[in-house]
Order: C-alpha cells, then structure tokens, then sequence
C-alpha cells in the first residue's frame, strides 16, 4: 500500500521533468472562430504585469504593465487578430487559423502573488459534407441474381482531412469507423446495404469538437443497370440505331 504510494508520486514527478509543465488549461476552435484565454483576473491593478507568451520558443506577444499594452511583434504571427484585454488581460485571438495551435503561456506579476499558466490551443480545420456514392464496379459484377438478393455497394469519402473519424451509422448504432491523425488525407468507407432496406443511414465525419452527416438515399444511389429483362429489350434498339444512322449518313453525303 504505502510504496504503491510512492510509485505514483514518483511517477508524477518523471512525467512532470521529462515533458515540462503539462498545460493548464486546453482550448479547441474551428478555425475562423474566436478564442479567449483568460487570466482569471476580474479588475487588473496598476503594478500588475501580464505577459503572454507562444510557441516552443515562447516568444512574447502580448503585455501589460502599468495599464500599458505592448504587443512586441506579435503582428508578424498573428496580423491585427490578437486582443489584450486592458480590463482583465485576458488574451483574445480573432479569426483563427491552424498555425495559432499551440501552447500559450499567461504569467501574471502581482503584488498579490505571481501565477502561471500553460493554454493548450488547438485550432481545427471545417468539415467537409463526407460524399456518398455508389460503388458502380461492384454493382454491375454482380449480374447473374436478382435484385431483391443483390446489395448495392456504396462508399463513403471525404478528401484533405486530418484529425478525423468517418463513420458509417444505421440509425443511431455505429457500423464501421476509420481514424486518421494525419493532416491532409483523403479517406472512403465501404458499405453494403440490400436494395430493399427501409433502414436509415448515414455517414459522418467528426473531429473532436464538430461533425459533418451525409445521410444516404438509397433508392437515389442503388440503382443498377443489370436488371436482366431491361438490358435484353434495350440491345435490339440500340443496334437498330446504329445501323441507321450508318444507312443515313452515305445518303447525306451524296446529297452534298
Ligand atoms: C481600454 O480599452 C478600451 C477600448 O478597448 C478603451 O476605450 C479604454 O480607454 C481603455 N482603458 C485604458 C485604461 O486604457
Ligand atoms: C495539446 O492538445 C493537442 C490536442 O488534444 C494534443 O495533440 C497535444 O499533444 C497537446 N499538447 C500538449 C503539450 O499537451
Ligand atoms: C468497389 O468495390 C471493389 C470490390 O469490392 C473494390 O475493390 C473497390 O475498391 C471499390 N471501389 C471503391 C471506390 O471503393
Ligand atoms: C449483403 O449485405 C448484408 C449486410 O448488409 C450481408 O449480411 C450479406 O452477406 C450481403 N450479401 C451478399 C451477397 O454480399
Ligand atoms: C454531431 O454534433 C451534434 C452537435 O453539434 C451532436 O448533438 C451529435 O451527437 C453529433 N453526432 C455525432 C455522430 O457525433
Ligand atoms: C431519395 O431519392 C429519391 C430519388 O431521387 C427522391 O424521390 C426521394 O425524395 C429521396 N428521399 C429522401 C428522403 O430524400
């Protein structure tokens, strides 16, 4: 028991050397959004001084001292879309975008203590709307039985995602998922449904703070052309055609 004890301390101590200050506080956007990190602060003091840091280097973006703001040369990194919050210090980020990921470091100087914290900001790309269709190779191999036993194969696909699941649902139960923490990779998802479901499905891409559904429409998308009597009727006409136009067109040319 006691050195059971021990072990989690001393366990908690390595983490805490060998990664760092672990962050405080995590923060996730979409990007284009806003985001506010606050200090906690209600009524900033005169002597007060809050300074904010970002990145590996934690290279200074934001100050005040005073009641002075200094902004350093956050403008390269950030154009005009960071705020300092003279009341309170709070920092805002106005139109986010996927390079403001990354840890941001509040200190604040006072006469009534000093206090640090580590923000853990992750800025996520939109959704895009996954794309449903039909997988028509699959369909048309599959000609010999009858439509009432035949499935329509589908496939589900979303390109230039990162960070993401995409998932197949029947009503509200999960069928099949794929991951990927990649950034920019396109990724599709099979399914197989018989033409006569009266099941509702869809197909969705969720990131951790959003999703984007496609719902599928199956009399929309399974339609295959192999239903035997129809593509019998259809090959006489269509060679019928053909030989007409060949008949015509000898006949136009002469006339010309
Ligand atoms: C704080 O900022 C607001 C506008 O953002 C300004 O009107 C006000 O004068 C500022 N107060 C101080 C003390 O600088
Ligand atoms: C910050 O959060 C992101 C997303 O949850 C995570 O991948 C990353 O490891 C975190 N960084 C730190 C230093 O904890
Ligand atoms: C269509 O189905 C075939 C056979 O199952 C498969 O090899 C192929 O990758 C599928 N196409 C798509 C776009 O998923
Ligand atoms: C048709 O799909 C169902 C699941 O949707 C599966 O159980 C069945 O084996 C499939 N049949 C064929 C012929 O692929
Ligand atoms: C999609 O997001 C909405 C809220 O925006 C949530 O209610 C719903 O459960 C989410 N669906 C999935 C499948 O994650
Ligand atoms: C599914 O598609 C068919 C044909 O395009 C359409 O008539 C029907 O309204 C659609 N159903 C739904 C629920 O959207």
């Amino acid at each position: 028991m006691h050195t059971h004890k021990c072990c989690l301390i001393l366990l908690f101590i390595c983490v805490e050397g060998v990664f760092g200050a672990a962050p405080d506080v995590m923060k996730s956007v979409t990007e284009g959004d806003s985001v506010t990190l606050n200090t906690d602060v209600t009524e900033l003091q005169r002597d007060d001084q809050i300074l904010w840091m970002f990145g590996p280097k934690e290279t200074r973006i934001a100050e005040i001292y005073k009641l002075v703001i200094d902004m350093f040369n956050s403008h390269e990194i950030f154009g005009d879309r960071l705020k300092l919050d003279n009341q309170t210090g709070s920092l805002t980020i106005r139109n986010t975008r996927s390079t403001d990921s990354g840890l941001y470091k509040r200190q604040i100087r006072s006469n009534r203590g000093n206090s640090d914290k580590i923000f853990n900001v992750t800025v996520y790309a939109h959704l895009p709307v996954p794309v449903i269709s039909s997988n028509s190779s699959q369909c048309s191999s599959s000609s010999s039985s009858s439509s009432s036993e035949q499935n329509c194969s589908l496939v589900c696909s979303v390109v230039n995602v990162g960070h993401v699941t995409l998932s197949w649902y029947k009503g509200n139960s999960l069928l099949s998922s794929i991951s990927v923490s990649d950034l920019s990779i396109s990724l599709s998802l099979p399914l197989e449904v018989e033409y006569q479901d009266k099941n509702s499905y869809s197909c969705v891409l969720n990131n951790p703070i959003s999703n984007q559904t496609q719902h599928l429409n199956i009399t929309q998308l399974c339609k295959c052309p192999d239903i035997p009597s129809r593509s019998s009727s259809v090959t006489p006409s269509l060679i019928y055609a053909v030989v007409g136009v060949a008949s015509v067109a000898p006949f136009f040319l002469r006339q010309i």
